[in-house]
């Protein structure tokens, strides 16, 4: 069975763990951690206050307004950001004299920095090339495909997965072939994008967001790669043939720029429906072609979650509503309307027992920028705003106790909540996966 993440225990400092995650502050979560936080108070106060300028810097003025200078002046704040993380990081790791559960892979604290200066010296080759591909990529988004309303968020996913891939933890192959071919990459900037990776692979350094299967708690930085393993885990187990209820049909709601169907999916004995926007949609088929996957794996059904349809459509592209489906629905609940959201569930809870939704959702609180994560969540709405005109609007509260009520949300719906684990630490989470299971 492929593995979510692994677990280390809940950490006892609630303060340090608070300040770390409002910071946004990357990486393992331990007892060395939480020492050096307390160490180093002022540090992740530091990168707060300055992370906090960034975001009201992008919230406050439309960079495509400023032209290059705005662009050149965010990335330079995101950049020195990503290396202040990492470098807390390796504070935290060289200092561990006392972490009490070691995870049998944790490099020695001398590994790590040999690691990391690697990383650094091959980075620092790469880095220039890296800066003009980003400057690229953004141009590309801005000028090309947000006009033509193509996803911009399913970039940000993509990138993540190919980072993984490039690094050498998640091989995913079809999404290697596909990105050249997206219309906001092409060749040199998925080269470019995916160099991050191979530095990472050739140093052994694993920053967080090429760390797969992820360290739990996650962190926003590693969040992605939380999900994609935790969907992993639960599609092998839905088509799993000796499985409890093996599904038949696979319904990837949103499914931006997924390659499951020619990946993890490839063998396996179940049709594939593939949803999304038309814009995003057409931009899929002819990247396909052009890596040369094919695209007759998969039904292709454009819709918009917005009018309701979804289900009228696939039916009419031959989906059967007896047989028990799995439903992938991951990245999306955050960009729909509340009435969208309860729509789809309100569809899968009328479909054969056994079928079931497995789904992500981001926290109400951090959607508002509300208490804990009023820094958070300024921070990462204005680095959404740089990139994509998709804004966030659907969330679940995540004050505790945060099972209780995505059980009640699914249940409204006819469903049953089967599996859940909360994006960072258990009482402060910034968001979960879940899976909720159509009741016999
Ligand atoms: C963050 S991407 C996630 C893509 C994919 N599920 C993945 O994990 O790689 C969000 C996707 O949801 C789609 N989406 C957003 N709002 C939608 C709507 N109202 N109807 C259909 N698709 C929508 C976008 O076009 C995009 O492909």
């Amino acid at each position: 069975m492929i593995q979510a993440g692994y677990r280390v225990p809940a950490r006892r400092f609630p303060s340090a763990r608070k300040a770390f995650l409002q910071s946004g502050w990357p990486g393992r979560r331990n007892y060395a951690e939480a020492e050096v936080c307390r160490k180093f108070a002022d540090v992740p106060k530091l990168a707060t206050q300055k992370g906090n300028d960034g975001a009201r810097d992008l919230e406050s003025r439309d960079p495509r307004q400023h032209g290059i200078r705005r662009c050149m002046h965010g990335l330079g704040r995101a950049t020195m950001r990503a290396f202040r993380d990492e470098a807390a990081l390796l504070t935290r790791v060289v200092s561990r004299v006392k972490m009490d559960t070691p995870h049998a892979t944790w490099p020695t604290g001398s590994e790590y920095l040999v690691r990391l200066l690697a990383f650094i010296f091959i980075e620092l080759w790469l880095f220039p090339w890296q800066v003009l591909a980003i400057i690229g990529y953004t141009a590309k988004v801005w000028w090309k495909t947000s006009p033509a309303k193509i996803s911009g968020t399913a970039n940000e996913i993509v990138t993540a997965r190919l980072l993984m891939h490039t690094a050498g933890t998640r091989p995913d192959q079809p999404t290697a072939r596909l990105v050249p071919h997206l219309p906001a990459f092409g060749t040199v900037i998925a080269w470019l994008f995916g160099s991050i990776g191979l530095a990472s692979r050739w140093s052994g350094y694993k920053p967080s967001w090429t760390e797969f299967p992820v360290t739990l708690p996650s962190v926003m930085n590693s969040m992605v790669g939380h999900r994609t393993g935790f969907f992993d885990r639960v599609l092998a187990d839905a088509i799993d043939p000796k499985g409890r209820h093996p599904v038949k049909q696979i319904v990837i709601l949103g499914a931006g720029w997924d390659t499951r169907a020619w990946g993890l999916l490839a063998d396996a004995n179940a049709r594939i429906f593939e949803l999304d926007m038309p814009p995003t949609q057409s931009a899929k088929r002819a990247a396909l072609e052009g890596a040369g996957l094919p695209a007759d794996r998969v039904t292709f059904v454009e819709t918009d979650f917005a009018a309701k349809t979804w289900l009228q459509a696939i039916v009419e592209r031959g989906f059967d509503q007896a047989l028990p489906t799995f439903f992938l629905w991951e990245g999306v609940t955050m960009y729909l309307s509340s009435e969208a959201v309860d729509a789809i569930l309100d569809g899968v809870g009328r479909l054969a027992p056994g079928s079931r939704i497995a789904f992500d959702f981001l926290s109400r609180e951090l959607l508002h920028a509300e208490t804990p994560f009023e820094k958070l969540g300024k921070l990462t709405k204005g680095a959404m705003k740089f990139y994509s005109n998709e804004p966030w609007r659907y969330g679940i509260s995540t004050k505790p106790p945060v099972r209780e009520h995505v059980e009640r949300i699914v249940a409204a719906h006819g469903l049953e909540l089967a599996d859940y684990e909360p994006f960072g630490p258990e009482d402060e989470a910034f968001g979960g996966v879940t899976v909720a299971v159509r009741r016999s």
